[in-house]
């Protein structure tokens, strides 16, 4: 489902991603941690084809992001949401019209489209607010718009960028129960997160830490550790370095 390698990305002369590679099958979650400036978000936008690649591959639900064409991009986030790290919703239109945007899109019929909204709504608790505008909620609020929006298509693919980084704990765990839920139909998700809480959650989630654009610890064997990094293996959160060699491969 996602097959990234030897990937690397500079803003200029500096790397913010060097050299990664892992393979990630229909229904996984995997969690992306590290440092700010570690890497992650480059990474996420890399994968929604919001960066042009620059140097290896990356595999996303069939497309060969190097060499993607522009007209093929809106195909291939047919598949894919991205919940941005700083949101990206429409400030002055309101709840509503922001989550029911990618099924107009899709030239959902109004009353199916609808009742996908709310429901939706009612997973982050938003159902009341649909008719406010975005500017009036608070940042947790729109976080959570920006989540009801990625989740209202069923993607294949959820990428997700510290998608509960404004919400208080208990509604933060809310919201990865549902991603949850979308991981049992079979979802592949990733989530960049700072927080050991939610990924403790998920004792079978595949864990991939970057520092300095590298991979530096894994859990699985899908991902291979950087050369040049000091490799440690993952027992901090519990899991340590399992290496079920079974996995199956769905490219
Ligand atoms: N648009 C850009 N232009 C120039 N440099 C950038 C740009 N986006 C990211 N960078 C740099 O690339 C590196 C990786 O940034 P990235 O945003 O991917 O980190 P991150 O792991 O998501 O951090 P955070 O946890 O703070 O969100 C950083 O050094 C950052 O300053
Ligand atoms: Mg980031």
């Amino acid at each position: 489902m996602i097959d990234v390698r030897h990937l690397s990305h500079s803003f200029g002369p500096h790397p913010a991603l060097q050299d990664c590679s892992f393979h990630l099958s229909r229904g996984e979650v995997l969690f992306l941690t590290g440092p700010s400036g570690a890497g992650k978000s480059t990474l996420l936008r890399l994968l929604f084809a919001d960066l042009p690649l620059q140097r290896g591959e990356a595999v996303v639900a069939g497309f060969p992001l190097s060499k993607i064409r522009a007209a093929q991009v809106p195909l291939l986030r047919r598949q894919v949401s991205m919940v941005f790290q700083d949101f990206k919703i429409l400030p002055l239109r309101t709840v509503y019209d922001n989550i029911v945007l990618p099924l107009q899109v899709r030239g959902m019929d109004k009353t199916h489209a609808d009742r996908r909204v709310l429901a939706a709504a009612r997973a982050v608790e938003l159902e009341n607010k649909l008719e406010s505008s975005c500017v009036d909620i608070s940042g947790g609020e729109q976080q959570r718009v920006a989540v009801a929006r990625a989740l209202v298509v069923n993607p294949r693919i959820l990428l997700a960028d510290e998608p509960t980084g404004n919400m208080d704990p208990e509604l933060a765990l809310q919201i990865m129960d549902i991603f949850k839920k979308f991981q049992n139909y079979g979802t592949t998700l990733i989530i960049a997160t700072h927080s050991p809480e939610l990924i403790l959650r998920n004792p079978r989630a595949r864990i991939l830490r970057l520092d300095q654009g590298m991979i530096t610890q894994a859990n699985w064997p899908g991902a291979i550790l950087n050369k040049f990094s000091s490799a440690v293996p993952l027992a901090a959160y519990g899991g340590g370095a399992r290496h079920d060699s079974t996995e199956e491969r769905d490219g």
